[in-house]
C-alpha cells in the first residue's frame, strides 16, 4: 500500500518563501522510476548535467547535450507530481549570452515541463539569470564550485577559502540580485556558507557546502552508492544498492549456469 500523502505542488515562490525555514530537501534524478521514489520526500528534484557522469559514463559534464537534459528531463516530469522539478542547462548552451540562455531555457521548459532551470555562474551569468527571470523564466543559481568550468579550473576542489571568499559571496549576491528564486552552493566552508546564507535574500541549497545552508542537495546515485567511479567526502551513503545490485547479478549468473533458474514456477506448461 502507497504511504504518498499528496502535498501541494511546489513551485518557486514557495522554495524562496522556505529561506530561513524548514530545510528545503532536494535530490538529483533522472529516470521515471527514480523520480517516483524521490518525489514524495523531496521539495525540489533536479534533473543535473551530473547525468553525464553517473548515468553516461563521461568523464565530466562538459559534453551533456541539451537533447539529452530534454531526454531526461521528459523522463523525471513523468515520475514527478509534487516536488519543484528543476532542469540544467548544460555547458555551452547558454554561456554565449542572454538570448542563446533563453531559447535554450524556453525550449528545455516547453519539451520537458519544468518549471525552472538551474545554471551555473556568479556575477558573469547575473545579466543573463535578469533576462530569463523578466521573460517568465525562474532560475535556480549555482555558484562556489561549477563543475561545467572544470576545464578552466583544473579540477573540483573548495572554494572560496581565505581570500577567495569574497569573489564567491559576491557571486552569490548578484545571482540574488538578478533575480534567481534560489541558489546552489557546492563545495564551500562553512564559515562562508553561513555567511552567504545570512546576506542573501534568497534560499541557498548546500552540496558539500555544511548545515549552514536553507536546504541540501546530493546526486541521488551519490547517496544510494549507485555511483561507485569515486565518492566525493561531502556524500553520505545512505544505501549501498551497487553492492546489493552485485550480490543479485551474480546470484542471477550463478543459478543461470547451474540450471537452477527458471525453476517450475517461472515455466510456461502446455494449455
Ligand atoms: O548536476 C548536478 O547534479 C548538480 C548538483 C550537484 C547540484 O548540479
Amino acid at each position: 500500500m502507497s504511504t504518498h500523502v499528496p502535498r501541494k505542488a511546489m513551485t518557486p515562490a514557495a522554495v524562496l518563501a522556505r529561506k530561513g525555514g524548514e530545510p528545503l530537501v532536494c535530490l538529483t534524478a533522472y529516470t521515471t522510476p527514480m523520480a517516483r521514489l524521490v518525489d514524495p520526500h523531496a521539495d525540489v528534484i533536479l534533473v543535473g548535467d551530473s547525468l553525464g557522469m553517473v548515468i553516461h559514463g563521461l568523464p565530466s559534464t562538459v559534453g551533456v547535450t541539451t537533447d539529452m537534459m530534454i531526454l531526461h528531463g521528459q523522463a523525471v516530469r513523468r515520475g514527478t507530481t509534487d516536488a519543484l522539478l528543476v532542469v540544467d542547462l548544460p555547458f555551452g548552451a547558454y554561456e554565449a549570452g542572454p538570448a542563446q540562455a533563453f531559447e535554450t531555457a524556453a525550449r528545455v521548459m516547453a519539451e520537458t515541463g519544468c518549471a525552472a532551470v538551474k545554471l551555473e555562474g556568479g556575477e558573469t551569468m547575473a545579466e543573463t539569470i535578469a533576462f530569463l527571470t523578466r521573460r517568465s523564466i525562474p532560475v535556480m543559481a549555482h555558484v562556489g564550485l561549477m563543475p561545467q568550468q572544470v576545464n578552466m579550473t583544473g579540477g573540483y576542489r573548495v572554494q572560496g577559502r581565505g581570500a577567495d571568499a569574497e569573489r564567491v559571496l559576491a557571486d552569490a549576491r548578484a545571482v540574488a540580485e538578478a533575480g534567481a528564486f534560489s541558489v546552489v552552493l557546492e563545495k564551500i566552508a562553512e564559515p562562508l556558507a553561513r555567511r552567504i546564507t545570512e546576506t542573501v535574500a534568497i534560499p541557498t541549497i548546500g552540496i558539500g557546502a555544511s548545515p549552514a545552508c536553507d536546504g541540501q542537495i546530493l546526486v541521488i546515485d551519490d547517496m544510494l552508492g549507485l555511483f561507485t567511479d569515486f565518492r566525493p567526502s561531502f556524500v553520505r551513503r545512505y544505501a549501498e544498492l551497487g553492492q546489493a545490485a552485485d550480490a543479485a547479478i551474480a546470484a542471477y549468473a550463478a543459478d543461470v549456469r547451474a540450471r537452477a533458474f527458471p525453476a517450475a514456477e517461472h515455466t510456461f506448461a502446455d494449455a
